[in-house]
């Protein structure tokens, strides 16, 4: 493993979603005003659970920090229920008191989309930068919707998904010709801008994937591999996902091993 990488595998789906949950929540707790990345997609719902209920039951509190979005479909309204927008209502926003001012999420209805993706990575640099991003991972290596290409898109951008994601994500839409074909999202350099990354990577089917993007060659072919550029990530991984990372050889055995 990479020694900026923090590998923590958990059992399963549940333990995986609490031990995110408390990282994030020392993070919040050190930094009560901060700005912090929020991700969309099945894998984080679980952690925004356990946030749900360290809001409720020990008074984590949400009520300075600043959010960012880090993408949303286009075109998509905030009031239909598969926006990021909704999504992120329903599954932490609305139950931790987060209120509307706090809330950055690019615009799915933008009239210009190249200018929306202007405007949000301005915000970000006006926000002095995130202190923890959380992430999932596509089974396609995609983090935010930046999608397999042949080169590393920087800034927050407009783009088009490819057909294996717009197949993964039909399960929150009624069919898969209702998912939108665009979207806009942070980029790669405005996502290892933030002082710290928590990755999430549950199941038996994201764990080529997760071997491939912490392990294998910074490709853009694989957008997470550039993660390996940032110095500090922690991924919490289940056991499954976790099943073919090489977990054994620490950054200083195979430095001892080389000379
Ligand atoms: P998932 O999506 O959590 O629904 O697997 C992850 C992603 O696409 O980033």
């Amino acid at each position: 493993m990479h020694p900026n990488v923090n590998l923590i595998v958990e059992p399963d789906y549940a333990s995986m979603s609490k031990r995110a949950a408390e990282i994030f929540a020392q993070v919040l707790r050190e930094n009560p005003n901060g700005a912090f990345g929020f991700a969309t997609g099945g894998t984080p719902e679980g952690m925004y659970k356990e946030l749900i209920s360290m809001h409720n039951n020990d008074d984590l509190d949400f009520s300075e920090i600043t959010t960012f979005n880090l993408d949303e479909y286009h075109p998509i309204a905030r009031d239909i229920s598969q926006s990021y927008y909704y999504v992120m209502q329903e599954n932490l926003f609305r139950h931790v008191g987060i209120s509307e001012e706090q809330i950055n999420i690019p615009d799915g209805t933008a009239p210009d989309p190249l200018e929306e993706c202007h405007a949000y990575e301005q915000k970000l640099w006006d926000s002095g930068g995130i202190d923890m991003q959380i992430l999932g991972i596509g089974h396609n290596g995609h983090i935010g919707f930046n999608e397999p290409s042949d080169s590393f898109a920087a800034n927050t951008n407009y783009t088009i998904l490819k057909e294996s994601t717009i197949e993964n994500n039909a399960r929150f839409f009624s069919k898969a010709e209702e998912v939108p074909r665009h979207a806009i999202t942070m980029g790669i350099r405005s996502i290892i801008m933030a002082r710290s990354i928590l990755l999430l990577c549950s199941g038996a089917a994201k764990a080529e994937i997760l071997r491939d993007a912490l392990q294998g060659p910074i490709t853009p072919l694989v957008p997470a591999s550039a993660l390996q550029l940032h110095p500090n990530v922690i991924v919490v991984a289940d056991k499954e996902a976790a099943s073919l990372l090489n977990q054994d050889t620490s950054y200083k055995e195979s430095q001892k091993n080389q000379s």
